[in-house]
């Protein structure tokens, strides 16, 4: 027989999170696994898809998305991010962050181009950048708090290197990179004249009284930055795949290309759904969903604390590495296994976000969970001891 998978899918790992959730189900666990937030869809948003249905939004938009989306995004760019984006000409919505990143990388990144992912790192970012035939060349971020080197980010750059990667507030290590961080970023990736491509979607996840910094509006960066972020976490409705890049027109019109040729569109009334929301939605609920995220970090970070699994304090998003380097096992699978026999919380082997084998002390916890859920995951993991 002459049919066999294909080179680009050999390079492609099976997702862990799956594997875990899996067996999670299987035990009738937790599953702390999965970036999943249980929390319930502002009314706004579900109520304004519901309308959009009935009104007749049911067939493809723009390529590069509904315009009252366009325009919304638009304007929350300017409050929230400092950036200055066209809605005609710099936004493209996507199929969530995912779908956007696909696109920007599909459409900037020519293969054997090298590509600087910080460690540890998101598992699409890799698996995104190996599916365009780019190369991914690893900066490991260092001690405890995940600090950035600028001296190893230099030294990975060659001739072919064509963007950094940045993710800000990040996934799995909770790190947001501070302003003095992103700029030296920025200086280096104005020198060596390369993209950014910044993954910001846990913008509104900044805990301790830190503020977002968007890459783009950092003096200089608006032509050579392409901003994705996307409305999955912080409306809770990952499912509905609703995310976006901004980016100087040049770069948008590629993008948009590719997002054209692979979705046609991201789905019509969930746009116009994420564009209500924006509009209707206050700051107050922006803050709620904070302090309600910082308490769930809070509760969980303080119990790992108490099972001596603690090591970094997220900084932001919903995810913390738990150093389990004291569990038995030999590596971050089988110490995964352990907790989940022995406690029925499921998490994320570290292996997942590592290169080697520095993933082997860590297991990845989400903590977007119902406030019932977490308890349960609480009480579950303080039997440890
Ligand atoms: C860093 C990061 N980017 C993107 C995504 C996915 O976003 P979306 O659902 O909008 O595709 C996730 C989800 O876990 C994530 O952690």
């Amino acid at each position: 027989m002459n049919l066999h998978e294909n080179q680009r899918l050999a390079k492609l790992s099976q997702s862990e999170i799956r594997a875990m959730t899996l067996a999670c189900t299987q035990m009738q666990g937790i599953n702390l696994a999965q970036g999943v937030c249980d929390t319930g869809v502002p009314e706004p948003v579900l109520e304004a898809a519901k309308q959009a249905m009935d009104q007749g939004f049911n067939i493809y938009t723009r390529y590069d998305g509904l315009a009252e989306l366009r325009q919304a995004l638009a304007e929350r760019l300017k409050i929230f991010n400092h950036i200055t984006a066209n809605p005609e000409t710099e936004i493209t919505v996507s199929a969530g962050a995912t779908g956007a990143f696909h696109c920007v990388c599909m459409g900037l990144l020519q293969p054997g181009d090298e590509v600087i992912l910080f460690e540890p790192y998101y598992g699409y970012h890799l698996s995104t950048i190996l599916a365009v035939e780019a190369v991914p060349k690893f900066v490991s971020l260092q001690g405890n708090d995940w600090n950035l080197s600028l001296d190893d980010l230099e030294q990975a750059i060659t001739k072919r290197t064509k963007a950094i990667v940045v993710n800000t507030p990040a996934n799995p290590s909770g790190k947001v990179f501070s302003k003095e961080e992103l700029q030296a970023i920025a200086e280096i990736a104005k020198h060596h004249d390369l993209f950014v491509f910044t993954d910001e979607i846990y913008e509104y996840f900044v805990y301790d009284q830190r503020s977002h910094v968007s890459v783009a509006a950092l003096p200089g960066m608006a032509e050579r930055t392409i901003t994705i972020s996307g409305y999955s976490k912080t409306f809770s409705i990952t499912g509905w795949r609703i995310g976006h890049a901004v980016a100087a027109s040049r770069w948008a019109s590629m993008i948009g290309a590719m997002n054209d040729l692979v979705y046609v569109c991201a789905p019509a009334p969930l746009q116009y759904g994420v564009a209500m929301g924006i509009h209707e939605l206050k700051p107050t609920f922006y803050e709620g969903l904070l302090q309600s995220f910082q308490r769930k970090r809070d509760q969980f970070c303080q119990v790992l604390e108490d099972i001596g699994l603690a090591q970094f304090i997220p900084q932001g998003a919903y995810y913390v590495l738990a150093d389990v380097s004291r569990l038995p096992g030999t590596n971050g699978k089988e110490r995964a296994m352990y907790l989940l026999e022995k406690t029925g919380v499921a998490g994320v082997p570290g292996e997942a976000f590592f290169q080697g084998n520095d993933g082997a002390r860590y297991v990845r916890f989400s903590f977007a969970k119902t406030d019932t859920d977490l308890d349960v995951a609480c009480e579950r993991l303080k039997t440890l001891v």
